[in-house]
């Protein structure tokens, strides 16, 4: 594209971020746009907010300038900033996202955050099995705060575990991917877990109409649905995995639909299982915990 064509009024780092406002703040909120300016800056020069904050009078190079020009044009299609830079941070891993995973959420990020505070690491057979993992981002995280621990991380889809190695790996990080199908009874999963954690798909079909645009075009269904008819099908599916493999005293977690607190734990109770239901930072039922 000819540079000309930009609409940016000149390459100077207070108009690109005045043109981001300009066009995104009825769309996003003036705050939303302000991170996603924070982020692109990160992505694309390397700079950090302090940086930014400072240089407003500084310009651009023009091929940086048409890296901002096309972010634009994706944020106004509702395209994720988190698939425009590539990743996210999560539980202070970097984690590179595709639209063959989920986009790790800032409620999974606390759950985690709870788990390794939480924790408590006096379990004779301290391995972890994370089941439906996606991008890998709880394994990961996991495995960074208990570098012990075993960690087992399970994916129905190929793709999805490509990019969890990946993450692993630029993470320096050794976790044991397995591909396999929860519902079906995952071979590769033996023995005993001192914690068993999962954020499976729960959004009911019926939900689909309150979604917004960027989730509903740009993450991967699988990770998202279940039927109507069988919304608690990952959950019974886990209990029954819990029941023969958490270790005794060991923890179980697992997010949740916040429509169906009360139905996903009578799943639990009905395994012999104690689970507590937590608040997430927005005050929604948001997950499960149960000490075995
Ligand atoms: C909600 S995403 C969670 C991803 C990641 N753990 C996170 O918290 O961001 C659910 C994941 O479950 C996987 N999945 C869907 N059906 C599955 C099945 N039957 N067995 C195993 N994994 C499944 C999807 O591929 C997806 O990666």
């Amino acid at each position: 594209m000819n540079t000309r064509n930009l609409r940016f009024r000149s390459n100077r780092v207070r108009d690109i971020a005045s043109l981001f406002h300009e066009e995104l703040d009825g769309m996003y909120g003036s705050g939303e746009v302000g991170v996603f300016l924070d982020m692109l800056f990160e992505a694309f020069l390397g700079w950090d907010k302090v940086r930014l904050l400072t240089s407003r009078e500084q310009t651009i190079d023009q091929s940086d300038l048409l890296r901002f020009h096309w972010a634009l044009e994706d944020l106004k299609q509702s395209r994720p900033i988190q698939h425009i830079i590539g990743y996210t941070d999560f539980c202070g891993c970097r984690i590179a996202v595709s639209p063959d995973v989920l986009i790790p959420r800032p409620e999974t990020e606390e759950i985690v955050q709870w788990i390794i505070s939480t924790f408590n690491i006096q379990h004779s057979a301290f391995n972890i099995l994370d089941l439906c993992t996606g991008s890998g981002c709880i394994a990961i995280a996991l495995k960074k705060a208990f570098p012990a621990a075993d960690v087992t991380a399970v994916d129905v889809s190929p793709k999805a575990l490509e990019m969890a190695r990946q993450n692993a790996q630029n993470n320096g990080v050794e976790v044991r991917f397995v591909e396999g199908d929860v519902l079906g009874g995952v071979d590769g999963v033996n023995g005993q877990y001192g914690l068993i954690v999962s954020n499976p798909p729960y959004v009911m079909e019926k939900e689909r109409a309150q979604m917004q645009r960027n989730v509903l075009d740009y993450d991967p269904a699988l990770a998202l649905f279940v039927p109507d008819d069988d919304p608690l099908r990952f959950y019974n599916a886990i209990a029954t995995i819990a029941k023969e493999h958490l270790a005794d005293g060991g923890l179980l977690v697992v997010e949740i639909n916040e429509a169906l607190a009360a139905e996903t734990c009578a799943v639990f109770k009905a395994q012999g299982l104690n689970p507590n239901v937590h608040e997430d930072f927005r005050g929604k039922p948001r997950w499960i915990s149960a000490q075995a």
